[in-house]
């Protein structure tokens, strides 16, 4: 030790110097860490995106409570595709109609998964962790799964083929067990497949071996998750159930349809869309449920939508006294039906 340091703090030198040693030591660990896990990161998906920045990763430390450093790059690109509870704008209350489905839904998934307690240990009563939405498009097969998420207070995991499709041979298969193994890292969360009979689909023979080792793990990672605890809960979307895999349909052994809205329902659809907006007292809603046979939710806010926008562009130069009427109505719905 130089001389002059033991000048200055004579008896408290020996200490000192094993303190720096140690947090060298420190230091020369952590860079180590550092390094082997890019290693493994960059081997594990050396085609895929491997670099993320510091405030990425903070980010899935911060919001979910998973290090970083432990994920692999395929992990690490699902976090783009997850929703938080708290950014999912969309309640029960909020879906009009589809009294059955709410129900359904409230008792088989919801209440079983925030009360898992109850069920722990009675195979029978387990929740289904696998539900198949299905029916006509725009009838709130997506809505259902955000909400129900919400209502869990979970993620909302959204698998898109574009999310699960890579050009690159056996890249497919790990993204999937990835979604899955976030999922049990982020849990509670409701991992939703849209379109998932082009995901899974019927098999044939002339699916080629990517497709079919995609299938094979998406079928084993729904096989592993009904050994797990609850609270990851599968849901699948299509509006062609008879092109879905049987194997597939077995594991995820919910199937609910989800129908064209009755008049009842697009009047209650109708009531919630045009909750809070100016509307003028020629506007009949029940009238308009009447008249809108056959148009499904989505169909009606778009319906909304557009006779807001009639009401905006005949009073574009004043804001307050905006009100929509029933000619608003009935030029939206002749542009619908005429498309
Ligand atoms: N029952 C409903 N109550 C209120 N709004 C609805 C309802 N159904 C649909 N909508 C409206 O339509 C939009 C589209 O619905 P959503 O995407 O959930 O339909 P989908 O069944 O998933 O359709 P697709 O089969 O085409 O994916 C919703 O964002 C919502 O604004
Ligand atoms: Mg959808």
């Amino acid at each position: 030790m130089p001389q002059f340091y033991r000048d200055i703090n004579p008896n408290k030198g020996n200490g000192f110097r094993s303190f720096l040693k140690a947090l060298l030591m420190t230091l020369i660990m952590t860079l180590i860490s550092l390094a082997i896990n890019y290693v493994i990161a960059y081997m594990e998906g050396s085609t895929t995106s491997n670099s993320m920045d510091i405030s990425s990763m903070w980010n899935i430390y911060n919001n979910y409570g998973v290090n970083p450093m432990s994920l692999s790059t395929y992990e690490k690109d699902i976090f783009a595709n997850i929703v938080k509870s708290e950014d999912i704008h969309i309640n029960f209350n909020d879906i009009g109609g589809n009294e059955t489905l709410k129900d359904n839904i409230e008792r088989l998934i919801i209440k079983p998964t925030l009360n898992p307690h109850i069920y722990s240990g009675r195979n029978l009563l387990k929740p289904p962790n696998g539900i198949i939405l299905y029916g006509p498009p725009g009838t709130g097969k997506t809505m259902m799964a955000r909400a129900v998420a919400k209502r869990i207070g979970g993620c909302f995991i959204n698998v898109t083929s574009a999310l699960i499709e890579n050009k690159f041979y056996g890249e497919s298969q790990k993204i999937v067990g990835a979604i899955f193994s976030i999922a049990d890292k982020i849990k509670p969360c409701v991992i939703f497949f849209d379109e998932i009979d082009g995901l899974c689909g019927t098999r044939n023979i002339l699916d080629q071996s990517h497709v079919t080792s995609v299938k094979t793990s998406l079928l084993s990672e729904m096989d592993g998750i009904h050994q797990r605890d609850p609270g990851v809960i599968v849901f699948g979307a299509t509006n062609r159930i008879d092109n879905l895999d049987a194997a597939l349909k077995r594991r995820m052994r919910l199937h609910i349809k989800v129908e064209l809205p009755d008049k009842d329902s697009r009047r209650e659809i109708l009531e919630k869309v045009v909750n809070g907006e100016p509307l003028a007292d020629d506007v009949d809603l029940d009238e308009l449920a009447d008249v809108a046979d056959g148009m499904s939710g989505s169909d009606l806010t778009e319906l909304c939508k557009l006779a807001a926008q009639y009401a905006i562009k005949e009073n574009s130069n004043d804001s307050e006294s905006i009100l929509i009427n029933k000619c608003h109505f009935d030029s939206a719905y002749c542009d619908l039906t005429e498309q």
